[in-house]
């Protein structure tokens, strides 16, 4: 009777720990001069629990359409020419972000001559190098042309970014078809397994981790409690998960 007890104080304890662990997060960073890829964002966030960051060009009122989008080419030329200086990209509101709170960025990028538009060039220009280690998807806006000079940009301005593969590109005229293609693609790049967390603790009585690096290194053996991991990719008991403080 007394060992039913101390078990069942057991698991509520297991269980109360484990109901304070942190879910696994994702944040979606988007610009959208003419709302396709803001369209796109609202049609995501009825699929996915995630915060959701905009991004406004400091300058006001400018028309980038106009002149055969002279605005625009003028400020991607600038950031082709030079890349690596600050001076290239223009100038965007500030940002109140803290990247260390999510394992797993969104970024929804307008296409603008073959490359990223230059406001959200500008965010990952100032951010990027913060994303090292986290999940990167991409999903690209254009009329026509294809995305994969918007994907250099974004591999060169997250040079630490774990990719996942394949980017989504919509299409101006399929933006309407936005949240068919959003869900298809969220099972491709198998999203619930990335943001699956596991409690630290766990709240089976007869549950054990294993827990090796994504590198293969073994660091914990049939325990009970991943409490001692710090934030990160981990292969538990045989499948990727985060670890999320
Ligand atoms: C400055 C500028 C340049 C663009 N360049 C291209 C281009 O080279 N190829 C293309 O297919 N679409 C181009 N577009 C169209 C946009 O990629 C497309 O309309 C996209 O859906 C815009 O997203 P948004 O509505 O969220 O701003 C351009 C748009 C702008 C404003």
């Amino acid at each position: 009777m007394k060992t039913v007890i101390f078990r069942g104080c057991l698991i509520t304890i297991f269980a109360l720990l484990a109901a304070a662990s942190v879910q696994a997060k994702t944040l979606v960073v988007y610009y959208s001069y003419t709302n396709n890829v803001e369209r796109i964002v609202d049609a995501l966030r009825t699929k996915i629990d995630a915060d959701v960051l905009e991004i406004e060009p400091a300058q006001k009122g400018l028309d980038y359409a106009a002149d055969n989008y002279a605005i625009g080419s003028v400020q991607i030329a600038a950031i082709r020419n030079n890349p690596d200086d600050a001076a290239s990209y223009p100038a965007i509101d500030p940002v109140d972000v803290n990247l260390s709170d999510y394992d797993c960025i969104i970024l929804g990028a307008p296409l603008w001559w073959s490359n990223m538009a230059a406001p959200l060039q500008t965010f990952l220009f100032q951010y990027g190098k913060e994303m090292d280690g986290k999940k990167i998807g991409l999903i690209v806006s254009s009329a026509s042309s294809g995305i994969s000079g918007v994907e250099a940009d974004a591999k060169r301005l997250i040079p630490g970014g774990d990719f996942l593969s394949p980017s989504l590109w919509i299409r101006s005229s399929q933006t309407s078809n936005a949240g068919a293609m959003l869900g298809n693609w969220l099972k491709v790049i198998n999203y619930d397994s990335l943001t699956s967390v596991i409690s630290h603790i766990s709240t089976d009585p007869d549950e054990r981790y294993t827990v090796y690096t994504l590198s293969g290194i073994k660091l914990l053996s049939d325990v009970r409690s991943t409490a001692g991991l710090s934030s990160g990719v981990y292969i538990i008991n045989g499948k990727k998960t985060i670890i999320s403080e």
